[in-house]
């Protein structure tokens, strides 16, 4: 049954809201879910930018690239498009539902989206004009007909304390961290957090889960001896004042990369490593409110039924 199939997408960018939202209103049912393949079968769509992509990245031309070492050292043993050194967050949240890797959208000869799609991109940016790159993403979507998305699940989390990123640090070259660029994120956040409750009153069959990535996050880069790490500010792959230039690899630039990503809260200068993410996808799997909300977390979303 169409109702019994499960709809799952991460959205970190406020234009993916806005997007998502004109989908939601498309009336019919899209006939790409017709090849459902049952109740217990659950399909897993990501939206959102760089600490989502799976990969879409390297086929694109405007973006970040994580296509050299030492993205991807810990984990897969290769530079598997992921901007970390091992698992992101849509890597851990499949494992805790008992699905596949999603693979990214872009991904030569991946044309079975029955089981969902990454469509993450690493050219996206919360603060930054809408990316191109993106933009030609979401249309893709329609192209498949997939065009409606009533009655599906959504999870999202919120903007990160960008303002703490030893990127922001760095290009700011101060010491602490950047107070305005948290305060536009903060901003964001309330407003995504008085959006949501509003759409589910208004859409049929629109269930969410918000994930306080914001404070979850501050609270690694902050205390981070209370959470195993050593190192809560700084980057493991780096270059320059407060590890903050994006050097993290590249030919012919110098970069220092530490021994033991998994003791660091930040992989490269805005990204976190897997030991950050395998702590905050667990949250968003399991957590407890005030970290998930309304009082659902990722699990029961999952488990919910749709109607
Ligand atoms: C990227 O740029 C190259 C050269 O300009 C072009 O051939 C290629 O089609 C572009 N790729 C995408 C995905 O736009
Ligand atoms: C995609 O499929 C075509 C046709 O089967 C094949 O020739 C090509 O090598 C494949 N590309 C990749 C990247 O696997
Ligand atoms: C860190 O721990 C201190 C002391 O327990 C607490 O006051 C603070 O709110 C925590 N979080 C941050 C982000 O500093
Ligand atoms: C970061 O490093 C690159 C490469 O060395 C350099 O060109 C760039 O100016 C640096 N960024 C800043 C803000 O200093």
């Amino acid at each position: 049954m169409i109702n019994a199939l499960l709809r799952f997408v991460f959205v970190v960018l406020p234009m993916a809201v806005t997007t998502l939202v004109m989908m939601l209103k498309q009336p019919f049912v899209p006939s790409c879910l017709h090849h459902g393949r049952g109740e217990a079968n659950a399909a897993f769509f990501i939206f959102g930018d760089s600490l989502l992509d799976a990969g879409n990245n390297i086929h694109l031309n405007n973006s970040m690239k994580a296509n050299h070492w030492p993205y991807g050292e810990t984990f897969f043993h290769y530079p598997a498009g992921r901007i970390c050194d091992g698992r992101i967050p849509p890597d851990f949240i499949a494992e805790y539902a008992g699905l596949p890797f999603i693979k990214p959208y872009l991904q030569p000869n991946f044309t079975d989206y029955t089981g969902g799609a990454n469509f993450a991109s690493a050219g996206a940016g919360v603060l930054h004009q809408t990316s191109p790159d993106v933009v030609l993403l979401f249309p893709s979507i329609h192209d498949r007909k997939c065009t409606s998305w009533a009655g599906r699940k959504f999870s999202f989390q919120n903007v990160a304390p960008i303002g703490c990123n030893p990127s922001m640090r760095y290009e700011m070259r101060i010491d602490g961290y950047w107070e305005d660029s948290n305060v536009l994120a903060h901003t964001h956040n309330v407003a995504l957090s008085r959006l949501l409750p509003e759409l589910e009153k208004e859409l049929v069959g629109f269930k969410y889960v918000l994930f306080d990535y914001y404070t979850m996050l501050l609270e690694r880069i902050f205390n981070n001896s209370e959470y195993g790490f050593e190192v809560g500010k700084s980057a493991c792959c780096w270059s320059r004042a407060y590890n903050g230039n994006f050097t993290c690899g590249i030919r012919g630039e110098n970069f220092m990369l530490c021994p033991y990503p998994n003791v660091f809260v930040f992989f490269d200068p805005a990204h976190p490593t897997e030991a950050a993410n395998r702590e905050l996808s667990w949250l968003m799997w399991s957590g407890e409110p005030p970290v998930m909300r309304p009082p659902r977390n990722l699990k029961s979303l999952f488990e919910v039924s749709s109607d």
